[in-house]
């Protein structure tokens, strides 16, 4: 695969999301997503994208088991901050209870987590560690200086923070170089392509999308809201509930219609579409099956024309936040 640069270090350009393996997603089985992670890295997608929240600790112990075996060949991305009550094991719980959750960015917390990452995950060091969310209570300066420490202690090699806005990657990296931005982007959620994506490419910033295929929609493969489970978190994201998931269907037309015109999928038109907004983004999409793997990495040799690019730019806002309200207000933060 094409290679792009985080850091230092260079990566598969298209890298994979592990959230939908342990969590939010239905449909998890831990021996197809392991079959995952072993030919991810046989086709070199190394960069691999977790969190503690992940089913609380399960994505990273999952990850553990292939990492005990190739963990020099991994670019391993994992992150803190957001804690929820571990009775509540689905989101449908968090929505229901009104708090998805609360963002903890406390040097004694962030201390914590890394060491119980570093147990699950049983690496010696986590390539990039990110705060999962900016934490309103506690100063970025200050998690960004605790984030700094584990640095020097060997704890982790980079920083990066996820859904923040300009200012604070600005005022973090002020603190201590971040080496990555993790927020949504993709054709249809481009809330940060005029600041955040040009700040971090001023800065040597990698922005890495997440959800760059819509959490799944622009694939043109969830049809319905009954294809997904009844635990599936998307049933709580307002673009996928009531009349918005019908009037939000006209987006993966214009997808289709250009993935028919150059004879691919459209997931491999929506990655080739962010690969296209610069050469410091490096997309994550998520997988839990070997088909899409396989598919979202061959996107890497797609390289869409100018009639595309023009097609694509009739995509429309779509209908729905892209969080649940009680979750809108930790995001961009
Ligand atoms: N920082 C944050 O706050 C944050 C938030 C959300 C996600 N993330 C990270 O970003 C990663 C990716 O985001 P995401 O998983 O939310 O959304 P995504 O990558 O936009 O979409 C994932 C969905 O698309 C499906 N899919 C993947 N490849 C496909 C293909 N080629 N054809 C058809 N369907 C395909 C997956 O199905 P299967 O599951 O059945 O394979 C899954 O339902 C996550 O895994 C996570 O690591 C971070």
């Amino acid at each position: 695969m094409k290679q792009r640069t985080i850091g230092s270090v260079q990566v598969g350009e298209i890298g994979l999301g592990c959230m939908g393996m342990s969590f939010a997603y239905s449909g998890g089985n831990d021996e197809e997503s392991l079959q995952v992670l072993h030919r991810a890295l046989d086709l070199g997608c190394n960069f691999w994208d977790t969190a503690d929240l992940y089913g609380a600790g399960k994505n990273e112990l999952l990850l553990a088991l292939a990492l005990k075996e190739r963990r020099s060949d991994v670019f391993l991305a994992t992150k803190f901050a957001n804690v929820y009550d571990r009775t509540m094991t689905s989101h449908q719980d968090l929505v229901e209870k009104g708090v998805p959750y609360i963002v903890d960015g406390t040097p004694e917390y962030i201390r914590k987590c890394v060491d119980q990452s570093l147990r699950r995950l049983g690496v010696e060091q986590i390539d990039l560690y990110y705060q999962h969310r900016v934490d309103p209570r506690t100063p970025i300066e200050e998690s960004v200086g605790a984030m700094a420490e584990l640095l020097k202690e060997g704890k982790v090699k980079y920083l990066g923070l996820s859904e923040a806005k300009e200012s604070s990657v600005r005022r973090a990296h002020a603190v201590h170089p971040i080496t990555a931005v993790q927020s949504e982007f993709s054709l249809w959620t481009r809330d940060f392509e005029h600041d955040v994506i040009p700040a971090c490419k001023e800065l040597g910033i990698a922005f890495v999308p997440y959800s760059p295929l819509g959490r799944g929609f622009l694939t043109g493969q969830i049809k319905s809201i009954d294809d997904l489970a009844a635990d599936d978190w998307r049933r709580m994201n307002p673009r996928f509930t009531g009349e918005n998931f019908d009037l939000n269907l006209k987006i993966v037309e214009i997808v289709q219609a250009v993935a028919d015109r150059r004879q691919v999928q459209p997931s491999q038109v929506a990655l080739a579409w962010v690969l296209a907004q610069g050469d410091h983004l490096v997309p994550i999409p998520g997988t839990k099956k070997l088909k899409y793997l396989e598919e979202n990495i061959a996107a890497s040799e797609l390289v869409l024309t100018e009639e595309d690019l023009s097609d694509l730019a009739k995509i429309q806002t779509p209908f729905g936040l892209r969080y649940p309200e009680a979750s809108m207000s930790l995001v961009a933060g």
